[in-house]
């Protein structure tokens, strides 16, 4: 008569205990368990170098002429970029955003990224997800669609915010912050 009780109630306590679970396994990543889907927030640094004799980024393809076209329109970069956990370049390496990013917009600046942002720390290593959006790379605030991912982001479905930390407008190296949000069901 008592044990079932006991159970019954063990099995609530439970269940209460793992909706609305907080998980701060690393400092740049919170993941929240509403009980109907996990919202994980990140906020991270992308390192975008051209320039110098081991760039991240370099370009792979573009226009055979581009005197029409002012913005580069065509041309296509390769990027194995570092994310870190801080601005600093040799802050915590937590990932890499890897895939392509191409001038697609012939009268402003708009690149279309193509890219997985895989990660390497704690309890993400080994979860990635894409992304895939037009970026208006003019603006203070970008935001970017979320298509998917892999790991703890599987049926991942979100947005990005990046903002330019720093540039150099002549070689156009670059770090980016960013902030994402996620709505996994795992
Ligand atoms: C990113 O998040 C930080 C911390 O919450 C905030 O200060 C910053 O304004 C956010 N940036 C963007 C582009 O949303």
């Amino acid at each position: 008569m008592v044990a079932p009780m006991v159970t019954t109630f063990l099995i609530l306590f439970l269940a209460t205990q793992a909706r609305g679970q907080t998980t701060n396994d690393v400092s740049w990543a919170k993941r929240v368990d509403t009980g109907s889907q996990v919202v994980t927030t990140m906020q991270f640094y992308f390192h975008d170098t051209l320039s110098g004799s081991n760039p991240s980024a370099i370009k792979v393809a573009g226009p055979q002429s581009s005197a029409s076209s002012p913005g580069g329109f065509g041309q296509l970069m390769m990027i194995d970029d570092p994310l870190t956990e801080g601005p600093d370049k040799k802050s915590k390496l937590i990932g890499h955003a890897r895939g392509m990013y191409g001038q697609a917009a012939q009268n402003e600046l708009g690149l279309i990224m193509v890219l997985n942002y895989g990660f390497t720390d704690g309890m993400y290593k080994d979860s990635s997800f894409s992304l895939l959006s037009l970026n208006p790379a003019m603006q203070n605030v970008r935001e970017m669609t979320i298509v998917g991912g892999t790991g703890l982001f599987r049926l991942a479905r979100g947005y990005a915010l990046a903002q330019t930390y720093w540039i150099d407008a002549s070689t156009g190296d670059a770090i980016v912050g960013y902030n994402v949000t996620i709505s996994t069901y795992i």
